[in-house]
């Protein structure tokens, strides 16, 4: 496994719009290791491949509490197959976006369609953390940001203080 780098703000590969995995194969199974491994470094709970440069339809994600054993999960060209008309609002981060927390509105419960780790298919049903997370991270598969939900101030004061942290750095 090998750590990569994640891209932020306001990196224009961040936007492109990824393209479906034909084939579950051990080349991907190193993609998600590492993307796994990456998002635990960081630290982070949810991880999308074009976050690392890699404009496939891959996402990694890990929601177990802190200080309990890792339940990692893997999707490879997730879909919601339907999603809540009730919403519920969350503080959202992304490793995309660091130090950067915002309420963002969401269906509070989604089903959801899947390849895993093996590729087989699950179909399966989210709410609360998991739900909010799944739908975070599938928009970044459609080169989508929490912080494009927010105000244009808001967005690019977010960008703003993102690259003065990346100059200090
Ligand atoms: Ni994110």
């Amino acid at each position: 496994m090998a750590l990569r780098e994640i891209l932020v703000v306001p990196d224009p590969v961040l936007k492109q719009v990824s393209t479906p995995v034909e084939v579950v194969d051990d080349d991907l199974r190193v993609l998600m290791d590492d993307m796994l491994e990456t998002m635990y470094a960081a630290p982070g709970i949810g991880l999308a491949a074009i976050q690392v440069g890699v404009p496939k339809r891959v996402i990694v994600m890990d929601l177990a509490a802190p200080d309990t054993a890792p339940e990692p999960r893997y999707f490879v060209n997730p879909e919601i197959l339907w999603a809540s008309e009730d919403t519920a609002p969350y503080e959202e981060g992304c490793l995309s976006v660091p130090d950067i927390y915002d309420e963002v509105e969401r269906p509070a419960r989604v089903k959801l369609k899947y390849l895993n780790y093996q590729g087989e298919e699950v179909i399966e049903d989210a709410e609360g953390l998991y739900a909010v997370c799944i739908q975070h991270e599938m928009d970044h598969l459609k080169g989508v940001l929490f912080i494009d939900y927010l105000s244009r101030l808001k967005r690019d004061r977010a960008v703003a203080k993102v690259k003065k942290q990346v100059r200090a750095a």
